[in-house]
């Protein structure tokens, strides 16, 4: 008879974003006409930029033309989103990325949850926590679950993972991290590329939030790092820096030098990557392509950057709601989520949000066992909804 992979049974039963889904219905159902304010799941809520949804029409509607129609795409991208992106994202701010070392795809998600495919299954996998659930889940469903080292932040740490002085092999990075907020300064993130140089380990740095950075102290990149290029490659996103959580684009930059150990000799990640993409991937749609090429517009940065800059105004709001209430709290500066410390159970105060004042959140625990006593606040979301919610969490705390 057929059998399961046997590392699904190692996984909680759901995915988090799923569960906190389930209780909201759950509550629905009993609460059908109380409006909710949501500040669960990243996701956002401002309409895409008129100059980027413009090109996504358009694109749309050229395909319906004998002229204007595109089968498959080029596999890593189409080059002119692949160039805009290592103009502006890179070269305009100082870092070399060449726009051949881009792979286009339909979401970091995707990009972080299948990278763990091209390494050897017993390899030794660092993994913050708190942190976004893929990138440990990912790794049980390959059976690593015995190969994870958890690396703790912690209010000790200032929720900054350091490097440890075991050696391990692969490392997943997020700064700024989802869900704490934090943000790795320039020494912090130096100290990990020399961790890895030494121990000749990979960094999977997951730059998604990226744009949220406004500390121009602040690494945006990994590869402003020198010899990060050597060590490390990076995720980034649309969805959070332009509103394509629905649309779906992403890239992935794997610098063509970044070579891992292959049996008795070495091979290019690049390589890897390319290979594992083009037999398994066929490609963002070219309406998506060009949608994103608009992004890179210098309207779309504007438009763009505005939205970012009300998420972050919303991140500030809440920061300093519940600062001014004397709670320890985490992120909103340079990053799009806000993380308190709550000092209770992170599912009580979750049901206590959500019952009481009709506010979802997510529960830090969720993200990992040191992420218990805290809650994460998504700054997605209107100032109108922010201000009711914090209205709404005054008579609580
Ligand atoms: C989150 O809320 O952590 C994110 O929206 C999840 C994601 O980007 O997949």
């Amino acid at each position: 008879m057929i059998q399961a992979n046997p590392h699904y049974s190692e996984l909680s039963d759901t995915y988090l974003f799923v569960t906190i889904a389930r209780k909201v219905e759950e509550f629905k159902k009993v609460n059908p006409d109380r409006p909710l304010i949501r500040m669960g799941i990243g996701d956002v809520v401002f309409p895409l930029a008129p100059s980027v949804a413009r090109a996504f029409s358009e694109a749309a509607l050229a395909m319906a033309t004998p002229e204007g129609f595109r089968g498959y795409g080029p596999e890593q991208g189409y080059s002119e989103l692949r160039e805009a992106i290592a103009r502006i994202d890179y070269r305009d701010k100082g870092v070399d990325v060449d726009p051949s070392e881009i792979f286009i795809s339909d979401g970091s998600k995707c990009d972080v949850g299948h990278i763990q495919e091209l390494f050897a299954p017993e390899i030794h996998v660092g993994i913050p926590d708190p942190v976004y659930p893929v990138y440990r889940d990912s790794n049980i469903m390959a059976g690593r679950k015995d190969f994870i080292h958890l690396i703790p932040a912690t209010r000790q740490n200032g929720m900054v993972p350091l490097p440890p002085s075991e050696p391990l092999d692969l490392v997943y990075l997020c700064s700024p991290n989802n869900p704490t907020g934090a943000v790795l300064s320039r020494d912090q993130l130096a100290s990990w590329v020399e961790y890895a140089l030494r121990n000749k380990a990979l960094l999977l740095f997951d730059a998604a939030y990226a744009a949220y950075i406004q500390d121009s102290e602040l690494p945006r990149s990994i590869f402003e790092i020198p010899g990060a290029r050597d060590c490390a490659l990076e995720f980034r996103s649309l969805s959070k820096s332009a509103g394509f959580t629905g649309v779906r684009c992403a890239y992935t930059v794997v610098p063509k030098e970044l070579r891992i150990a292959s049996q008795d000799s070495t091979v290019r990640v690049w390589d890897l990557w390319n290979r594992r993409q083009s037999t398994l991937f066929n490609g963002v749609s070219w309406p998506v392509q060009a949608a994103a090429l608009a992004v890179y517009s210098e309207q779309g940065q504007h438009e763009t950057g505005s939205q970012v800059a009300a998420y972050l105004e919303n991140a500030r709001m809440l920061a300093n709601f519940f600062r001014d209430r004397g709670y320890e709290v985490y992120g909103g500066d340079n990053a799009p989520y806000v993380w308190v410390y709550l000092g209770r159970d992170s599912w009580e105060a979750f049901d206590l949000f959500l019952n009481k004042a009709a506010v979802v959140v997510t529960p830090g625990s969720g993200f990992g066992d040191q992420g218990q006593g805290f809650v994460r606040f998504s700054a997605f979301q209107t100032p109108e909804k922010v201000q009711q919610a914090v209205d709404a969490l005054k008579d609580l705390l």
